[in-house]
């Protein structure tokens, strides 16, 4: 199986892409919707909460997790990779969504300047700055944290005058550091669930990035190459959903959000 890991409602707009691109595979998902949001933790919680996350994943005959969570990614995907992982599950594979993001943003900037809108967690970590730099040198980048949004996307309120509001103080704050932006990355998985609300305010020339599209051509690039690893993935087209709360407001978001009906199983992390 392959599992996606979210402190709550965003991965699924990863995990939706994935699907419909890699249909064929069977899919675990894990939302710590009582726990979220995570962007405002501080990174040791965080790593903790990661780390309890992906290993529910893997003791459930998850083959490789995708942390499909920035906040996650920045602060706890290289230590579960050196240190965890190779100790507890050394038969597993983790994989994270900033570097793949970092990887492909030069095919979408023309002025080689981009803005990263993330939590207050990946912005303070500094990680899609600094892994631009490695994959495209030349490119110069800046961020802006919106601790704000993620707490009004699990409540369900991303349709309200609220969120619009600061949407425009977020862009104000980001696109102000730079008129040569061309490229915005959601670089929130919540933030593509409100991505029709964030084009509508971004300037002529501005373009906005959500990764899912991207996670989804990245891995089954990544199962191209790792023939062993593709080969033992359950092929049944299965979709599980868990969520450390069941309450009715997650399952009809979740549902929304992924698309098609969604039926949660409560876990306990
Ligand atoms: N969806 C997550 C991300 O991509 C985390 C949001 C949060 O829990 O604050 O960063």
């Amino acid at each position: 199986m392959l599992g996606f890991f979210d402190s709550g409602l965003g991965g699924l707009t990863v995990l939706k892409e994935a699907v419909k691109l890699l249909p064929q595979y069977s899919y675990l998902y894990l939302g710590d919707n009582a726990r979220a949001p995570y962007g405002d933790l501080d990174q040791e919680t965080i790593y903790d909460y990661t780390v309890e996350g992906a290993s529910e994943l893997f003791r459930r005959g998850s083959q490789l997790v995708v942390l499909a969570c920035n906040t996650s990614s920045s602060a706890a995907l290289r230590r579960i990779q050196q240190e965890f992982l190779p100790e507890k599950f050394p038969e597993k594979h983790i994989l994270g969504i900033i570097v793949p993001t970092a990887e492909e943003i030069g095919s979408f900037t023309e002025s080689r300047e981009v803005g990263i809108l993330g939590t207050q967690a990946t912005v303070n970590s500094l990680a899609y700055t600094k892994e631009i730099a490695k994959a495209f040198p030349e490119i110069k980048t800046y961020e802006a944290a919106c601790p704000m949004l993620v707490p009004l996307i699990e409540e369900g309120n991303g349709d309200s005058l609220e969120i619009t509001d600061l949407i425009q103080i977020y862009l104000n704050e980001l696109l102000v550091q730079s008129f040569e932006i061309d490229t915005v990355i959601l670089g929130c998985t919540h933030f593509a669930l409100i991505e029709d609300q964030i084009k509508r305010q971004l300037p002529y020339g501005v373009r906005a990035i959500s990764q899912g599209p991207i996670i989804a051509e990245k891995l089954k690039d990544y199962l191209s190459r790792h023939p062993g690893l593709e080969n033992d993935l359950e092929k049944n087209s299965k979709r599980v959903f868990l969520s450390t709360d069941d309450s009715p407001r997650v399952e009809s978001l979740s549902s929304l959000f992924y698309g098609s009906p969604v039926k949660i199983e409560l876990v306990k992390l």
